[in-house]
């Protein structure tokens, strides 16, 4: 079991901390737990979710003991997509240290190490609240045929510390402008340059990465050269 004392202790920040030996979901407990009233910043934590879930309505593998699984609540006027992007940077920083690797960032907010994503980060907003859910595959394998590109960072990190680490950053990631992380952010980009297709209700439209604009968009460029920028969706890497 995850002792809530010792990630309590390393924890430089003021929220609430819940722990669970499994939960359907560390999003979904941090719904229903603002749904009936709760209005502390929290760090809510499971050694295993059997509902975990990911971004466009996709599950997330969430093994007991291979991986850390944790959402934290803030109170935060900070735009939803900024925070998003501030939380990819700050986990990839933290995992970076640990694993003294350079990873990528597979925007907006996956993290991939050796062309395999090694963690996700689900951000829903809910009334005043907003939840960040990050996922992170430690030595997770055998995954699932729904798991697409499905890696791990390979280490056994002490759990409690990594999570409390985790939380410690994406806390103090979320007050920060956009300009203060987005060059880290931008070295990081795992589709700049690249041929890639823009998803959309089962559509794929085929385009080109350009970069990441100074909020923290996707710029691209389609087929027939038109060039715009999108903030939020979802993006595969074309292999031709
Ligand atoms: C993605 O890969 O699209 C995002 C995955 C986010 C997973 C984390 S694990 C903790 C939190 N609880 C969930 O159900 N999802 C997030």
């Amino acid at each position: 079991m995850l002792s809530a004392e010792k990630i309590k202790n390393a924890l430089e920040i003021p929220v609430e901390v819940r722990v669970f030996e499994s939960i359907d979901s560390t999003n979904t407990e941090a719904k229903r737990l603002i749904k009936s009233g709760e209005k502390r910043e929290m760090l809510i934590t499971a050694q295993t979710q059997t509902a975990g879930r990911g971004r466009q309505g996709k599950s997330f593998y969430s093994p007991k003991d291979t991986g850390i699984y944790l959402s934290l609540v803030l109170n935060r006027e900070t735009p939803e997509a900024s925070i998003t992007a501030a939380a990819a940077a700050a986990v990839c920083k933290t995992l970076e240290q640990l694993t003294g690797r350079e990873l990528q960032i597979k925007w907006v907010n996956d993290i991939y190490l050796d062309g395999k994503k090694v963690c996700g980060i689900l951000t829903e907003v809910l009334g005043s609240a907003v939840i960040i859910g990050i996922g992170i595959n430690l030595t997770t394998s055998g995954f699932p045929e729904y798991v697409e590109n499905g890696g791990s960072l390979g280490i056994n990190a002490d759990r409690e510390e990594l999570i409390s680490r985790i939380a410690n950053a994406v806390y103090k990631a979320a007050f920060l402008k956009t300009e203060e992380f987005i060059d880290y952010y931008r070295s990081r980009s795992m589709l700049t340059g690249k041929k890639i297709y823009l998803i959309e209700n089962n559509k794929k439209t085929p385009a080109f990465a350009l970069g990441i604009s100074k909020t923290g968009a996707l710029e691209v460029m389609l087929e027939n050269g038109e060039r715009f920028s999108v903030s939020s969706g979802d993006v595969t890497v074309r292999e031709e």
